[in-house]
């Protein structure tokens, strides 16, 4: 079976053959079909890259159809009951999962540099009282960069292998120090004798206590989701991460772009935005008269539901419901889980959300989580973007090295007027 396409151009009868390769066609094949010899040649129009594959990547697999997330080909649901954020850190960014001594230096190199340097404190000083914590976890990891001029030498295998570490390593401590500000408390220092995780809580809560004693149930439960939320291929963050990085900027800059993409509600809001509307329902008796002005178009979208690639239940969703038990049995269950539980009820059996295939997506239940563990909705995309680090930094490394790779400019319609000549003020 030839593993071409051959296509006509109607309009000049001229035929083309392009290469099939894993599934895709090289868009640039179609610039040889040209309507007149002046013509710059056949484009291929995709507004938000909805069947465009921007890159070749053996980082993460998703099959939407089927439900189905792999980290270098890890099933998420393993990855989630057996490993650790920090080792499945390690097997995104760098291909394997870590022997014992490689996974030793790695937890070392991360956990001795969860320090920032002082003056950040001077930064988190300088937001309003009432800052929201992403912009100044977007604001001071932009700022690194300013720390770390190396970070520029972006061709450098060794300066990508230091950020790395340091992104990954100070990400927690800008979260804590943002969280810290907006609840006006003392911003507390890393403890280095701690897990990731347990190090995280205690910057969040430690208060007068001299070592900061992190409940395990709860430690564990936030490695799980930041095990969940670790990568998700060409996602709009990443996406976001790896234009800007096209430019090469150093990777504190493009991290930033990415954490900027992550706090749209159609994105890293998800969950913030879910909870905002589980609130509002505030009863499970008015979930149904709400599912139906979801369907009217009145009452907005049913948040947490529906994904641009899945088109089955969110494999995390199912994890998250799973560790959600978990956690109220320390915390008490939190009341919006019923309201949660009943929406997902009345959804799953609706025309309108089997048609359009609309599941629940790892956002769903996440909130109610994160509610439950004490945190404000203005924390959530920064417990996300924690994580999601790894992921950005894997796919900016990917994407570094990639000789297919070149600046990300994509192509326009130009639809506005031509040619027109300057009007002086008085005449217009
Ligand atoms: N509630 C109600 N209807 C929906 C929803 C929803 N949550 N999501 C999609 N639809 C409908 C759309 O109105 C559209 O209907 P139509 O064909 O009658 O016009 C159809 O389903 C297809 O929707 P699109 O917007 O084309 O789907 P797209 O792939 O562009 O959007 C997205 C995906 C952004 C996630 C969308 O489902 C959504 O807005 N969901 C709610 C927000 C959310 O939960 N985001 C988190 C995503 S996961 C993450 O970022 C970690």
């Amino acid at each position: 079976m030839p593993e071409t396409l051959t296509v006509t151009d109607n309009r000049t009868g001229k035929t083309i053959e392009v290469p099939i390769s894993d599934g895709t066609i090289p868009a640039m094949g179609f610039r040889q079909l040209k309507s007149s010899a002046d013509d710059f040649g056949l484009m291929v129009y995709d507004p938000a890259f909805t069947n465009t594959a921007s890159c070749r990547s053996a980082i993460t697999f998703i099959d939407g159809d089927v439900g189905i997330l792999e980290y270098r080909g890890y099933p998420i649901e393993e990855l989630a009951e057996k490993s650790t954020y920090l080792e499945t850190a390690f097997l995104i960014i760098y291909g394997h999962l870590p022997n014992a001594a490689e996974l030793a230096e790695w937890t070392h190199n991360i956990t001795y540099h969860t320090f920032v340097h002082e003056n950040i404190r001077k930064f988190m000083d300088g937001f309003r009282y009432d800052a929201h914590p992403m912009g100044m976890l977007i604001s001071t990891v932009a700022a690194l960069s300013t720390f770390y001029p190396d970070a520029a030498n972006v061709d450098d295998a060794r300066s990508r292998e230091i950020q790395t570490v340091r992104l990954i390593a100070k990400m927690p401590t800008l979260a804590a120090f943002a969280y810290r500000q907006l609840h006006g408390l003392p911003l507390v220092y890393p403890d280095n004798d701690l897990s990731y995780p347990a190090n995280f809580t205690s910057m969040l809560w430690k208060m007068s206590e001299a070592k900061y004693a992190a409940n395990p149930v709860l430690e564990r439960a936030i490695d799980i989701l930041f095990i969940l939320h670790a990568d998700h291929e060409q996602n709009c963050s990443a996406n976001a991460m790896r234009a800007v990085g096209s430019s090469r900027p150093d990777p504190f800059s493009a991290t930033a772009a990415a954490a900027a993409a992550l706090y749209g509600p159609l994105h890293g809001g998800a969950n913030e935005a879910v909870l905002r509307m589980l609130m509002s329902i505030g009863d499970k008796k008015n979930v149904p008269a709400f599912v139906k002005s979801v369907k009217s178009g009145e009452g907005g979208r049913l948040m947490g539901f529906g994904h641009r690639v899945y088109k089955n239940y969110d494999p995390r969703a199912k994890i998250i419901k799973r560790t959600a038990d978990q956690v109220f049995e320390i915390t008490g269950r939190n009341p919006l889980l019923d309201i949660a539980l009943e929406l997902e009820r009345i959804a799953l059996e609706d025309d309108y959300f089997i048609q359009r295939k609309l599941y629940p997506n790892v956002d769903f239940y996440s909130g109610i989580i994160y509610q439950a563990l004490g945190f404000p909705v203005e924390m959530f995309p920064v417990l996300f973007a924690i994580p999601r680090t790894a992921g950005w930094v894997a796919q900016w490394r990917e994407m570094i090295v990639d000789s297919e790779q070149k600046i990300a400019r994509p192509r326009q319609v130009y639809t506005g007027d031509r040619k027109k000549s300057y009007v002086p003020i008085g005449k217009r």
